[in-house]
């Protein structure tokens, strides 16, 4: 284990960052309701997370002004813009984040608050690089600059601590296929009008719901973080997971609301002698 991958590990043992985060995301997602804003911010609208987009925008100015920084001589306005970048990109940035941060729990909420912190840090060393440059400061305004490399790569570290070791932000259903035959899940007769009801084909676990003569399955796992689809609520021809509410249509387990990106598994179903069976649908 690397002292990085160690530190990191720490972190996610630091209870006492609880006092903290649990108020803050509380707050974060009594603010965000699932809704438009809550589609734009998770990246709903456009079927792929929008925070890991947006964060290419700070980190790739701030990197290269850093560079443009070494070089100095003629560069150095160009260096100033892409400082200056970095700060109006990163508040986008930040409140994607902020917005993704407050549906996590335990271990990845901790390392979350301090990543947040780290690239707050960087963002208040760069917009005080940007007033040095703007002052005509050049050398407190690269040192100022170059302090804000170092935290905005520690809290990129633990960005990718997120993503690659706690897996937030993955699509949960990513490995799970379907089956490839038609295993009975359940009895026909037994599945209620409009109520979600779990189903179990193999190692997979999956929502069923009656609609008229048509029943729908999809993978019971939310594909946001997890969630029991089983036990959420249908209505509109779609379910909510109970979690944090995004809304997906029956009929493709395509993505009505936020903050799910992914769309749902969803299978081909057929009744056989009061059997439901289901099956992964051709790819
Ligand atoms: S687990 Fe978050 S919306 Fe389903």
């Amino acid at each position: 284990m690397s002292v990085f991958d160690d530190l990191a590990r720490r972190i996610e043992r630091w209870s006492a960052l609880d006092r903290a985060a649990d108020p803050l995301a509380a707050a974060v997602g009594r603010a965000a309701r699932p809704g438009p804003v809550r589609d734009l911010l998770s990246g709903a609208v456009l079927g792929h997370p929008l925070h890991p987009l947006l964060t290419d925008v700070p980190i790739g100015a701030w990197t290269m002004a850093g560079l443009l920084d070494l070089v100095g001589g003629r560069a150095a306005p160009a260096a100033d813009v892409l400082v200056a970048t970095g700060v109006v990109a990163a508040v986008p940035t930040a409140a994607t984040g902020l917005h993704d941060w407050s549906d996590t729990r335990g271990a990845p909420r901790r390392v979350g608050l301090v990543h947040a912190a780290a690239n707050s840090a960087a963002l208040g060393l760069y917009t005080a690089s940007l007033l040095a440059r703007l002052r005509g400061r050049r050398t407190a305004g690269k040192a100022l600059g170059l302090a804000g490399l170092g935290a905005l790569t520690a809290g990129g570290y633990l960005g990718g601590h997120l993503s690659y070791v706690e897996g937030v932000g993955v699509n949960r259903t990513a490995w799970r296929r379907g089956p490839a035959r038609w295993p009975d899940v359940a009895a026909a007769g037994e599945l209620p009008e409009g109520e979600p009801r779990r189903g179990v084909a193999g190692r997979g676990s999956l929502v069923l719901v009656r609609e008229g003569e048509r029943i729908h399955a999809l993978d019971s796992v939310c594909s946001h973080m997890g969630g029991p689809l089983d036990e959420g609520e249908v209505a509109g021809g779609c379910v909510r997971c109970p979690w944090h509410g995004s809304v997906f249509r029956l009929v493709d387990g395509s993505v009505v609301h936020g903050p799910a990106t992914s769309p749902q598994p969803a299978y081909e179903t057929r009744v056989e002698q009061d059997r439901v069976q289901v099956r992964a649908r051709p790819r």
